[in-house]
């Protein structure tokens, strides 16, 4: 059974079953905070249905399935192995107060089992947990008792809370769960408790079902009390399932991942599976993080895009594999989930995004193999004396760090002196708080302290004066900035009273960009090269040669602010809609040529 079959049928079967079936919401969790619990992505399929498990009404009415996005990024290191991925899809029906424990495990087992509508498992391999019980919610005897309808009592075990009790953080809706096991060998037969235990362990048995009854309320971890409804959440791994299906032990060797496989053997001087299968995950997951409109940066969401795609290009090069793979690779991602996710994308405009690291990438190896040839001169020259300032030269000017400095100097058994390195050290020092000097200047001028909101006026600071730039020319300047809890007054180069009209339409600019969830992103460059392209700033000599560059952009690549600045800022404009519109209060003159403007967020 294909993999895309085996979620139709999921979903067809809990269609019959009176269920609305959703379309999977974006892997960016919604900017409610309420029903994130912070975690960047989403991260199981109930996560975007969380308000609604806590007593919400949703639409769609009290019966629901997906087959929702996912990714999980906390087990980075065991990518690669039978069972980790970064992005996997879950299949989940979901009851709001409607059916209980009796429906939810009967339709569990019937879809498990049934040849015809559901997946015909050998019901001989299946195996199910149940919660024990604790000092707060009893012992689920009730779901063993509707267990054994399907089941020999024998092959249903307890297991305590670190296994069938499911929250999706310290705040959410909470409960005890029952989970399916596959025997994956197909001769385990009956087991003790201590062998079901066992066979788990060694990986002879799958997890692949779960279902939570969910009616408790956590608040900073603890049961504070019964949810207003009792709720059903089940989640099945799409690509755990498939593997069971499709008759392998590991989740690679199924058709949601083989073709992504084949491209990577056929471009690879130096094959080797763990890392086929990693630069196979993570294009994978990189793809659908940039169609959900992650943008690469230096924190959050960014970052974790950012991080997975070095880790893929290492991969690549520790197999001799060309880069130019992985435009196949983004066509054959799209091609497998084409129809349920990728109906209008842009593929080319992705493999223009993914290239952004692979350009970071090169300039690091530039700049290694650049230190490579420096070291193994000084090496031939057996009387160059390296001193501290050479090594911070080299830092500062050709941007190889001084402990990479340090590791070539062993690697070519030149003797660096106790004495240069802490002279290096101490002229970076020296070079630091110069240049931290300058900016806090700057930042006394701007910023009075680094709150939420005085962020968020910060960042919304930046689009005024690219609205302005546009509305007026780029003659407009900042003077000076000052910013508090109340408001941001901004003074800027112009010789006239500016009409509210245009005030308007800068608002508007600012207030787009916030709706459109545009990203904040920070890129550091040197000074003159950011001074010769289109980075909006002023105030230059007061900042180091090396510079941040913040840039305000969406998802279809619109650029709304591009400026110097030592920051803070918001990670994401959806921190600045937390406190409400931009809106411009006041405009005055302040001096000869310059002018004023209040503006505040407000709800
Ligand atoms: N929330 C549970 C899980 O993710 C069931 O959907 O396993």
């Amino acid at each position: 059974m294909t993999s895309q079959e085996i979620r139709k049928r999921f979903l067809d079967f809990f269609a019959k079953r009176n269920h609305a079936i959703l379309d999977s919401a974006s892997l960016i969790t919604a900017d409610d905070p309420k029903a994130t619990n912070a975690t960047l992505f989403n991260t199981a399929g109930m996560q975007p249905l969380i308000p609604y498990l806590m007593g919400e009404k949703h639409s769609r009415g009290t019966r629901l399935a997906s087959s929702q996005k996912c990714v999980r990024t906390g087990d980075l290191e065991e990518v690669g192995d039978n069972t980790h991925a970064t992005f996997f899809e879950m299949l989940g029906n979901w009851s709001l107060g409607d059916y209980f424990k009796k429906e939810a495990i009967t339709w569990s087992w019937e879809f498990l089992t049934d040849i015809n509508e559901g997946l015909g498992l050998d019901p001989n391999r299946l195996y199910v947990t149940v919660f024990a019980g604790n000092d707060m919610v009893p012992r689920d005897t009730e779901a063993v008792e509707i267990w054994k309808q399907f089941i020999p009592e024998h092959r249903i075990y307890y297991r305590d809370s670190k296994d069938n009790w499911w929250t999706a953080g310290a705040n959410s809706p909470a409960g005890p769960s029952t989970e399916m096991f596959y025997d994956l060998t197909g001769g385990l037969g009956d087991l003790s408790a201590e062998e079901f235990e066992q066979a788990d362990e060694d990986q002879k048995l799958i997890e692949i079902w779960n279902d939570v009854f969910m009616s408790y309320r956590l608040e900073g971890g603890e049961i504070v009390g019964e949810l207003p409804q009792k709720n059903v959440d089940t989640g099945a791994g799409l690509e755990r399932v498939t593997a069971v299906m499709q008759g392998t032990t590991n989740i690679f060797d199924t058709d949601l991942f083989l073709p992504l496989l084949t491209i990577v053997k056929d471009g690879a001087e130096n094959y080797n599976e763990r890392h086929a299968r990693i630069v196979a995950d993570h294009i994978k997951t990189a793809v659908f993080l940039i169609n959900d409109g992650v943008v690469i940066s230096n924190t959050g969401r960014g970052y974790v895009l950012r991080r997975i795609l070095r880790r893929a290009y290492s991969s690549l090069e520790e197999m001799q594999c060309s880069e130019k793979i992985i435009p196949d690779l983004i066509h054959a991602v799209i091609e497998m989930y084409r129809d349920l996710y990728f109906k209008d994308v842009d593929e080319k405009k992705i493999a223009v995004k993914i290239k952004i690291v692979a350009t970071e990438m090169d300039k690091i190896i530039r700049i290694i193999k650049r230190g490579v040839k420096i070291f193994k001169k000084i090496k031939d020259n057996p009387n160059t004396l390296v001193t501290g300032k050479f090594l911070m030269d080299l830092e500062q000017t050709q941007g190889l760090p001084l402990s990479m400095s340090l590791k070539l100097a062993k690697q070519f058994g030149i003797d660096i002196s106790h004495e240069a390195i802490q002279e290096a050290k101490r002229l970076r020092k020296e070079h630091q708080e110069l240049s931290r000097k300058g900016a806090a200047q700057k930042f006394k001028g701007g910023l009075a302290e680094d709150t939420p909101k005085i962020r968020a006026l910060h960042t919304a600071t930046h689009l005024m004066l690219a609205g302005l730039r546009q509305e007026l020319g780029n003659d407009v300047h900042q003077k000076g900035s000052n910013i508090t809890e109340e408001r941001t007054r901004f003074d800027f180069t112009y010789n006239e009273k500016v009409s509210r009209e245009t005030l308007d339409k800068v608002e508007e600019y600012v207030n787009n960009a916030i709706q459109t969830h545009a990203k904040m992103g920070v890129q550091l460059m040197e000074k003159e090269k950011a001074k010769q392209s289109d980075v909006v700033g002023s105030f230059w000599e007061k900042y180091p040669d090396t510079v941040k560059v913040w840039t305000i952009s969406d998802n279809k690549g619109n650029i709304y602010s591009r400026e110097l600045c030592g920051g803070p800022h918001v990670d994401d404009l959806s921190q600045i809609a937390e406190f409400g519109v931009f809106k411009i209060k006041k405009e005055e003159s302040s001096s000869a040529g310059v002018r004023r403007i209040k503006a505040v967020l407000e709800k």
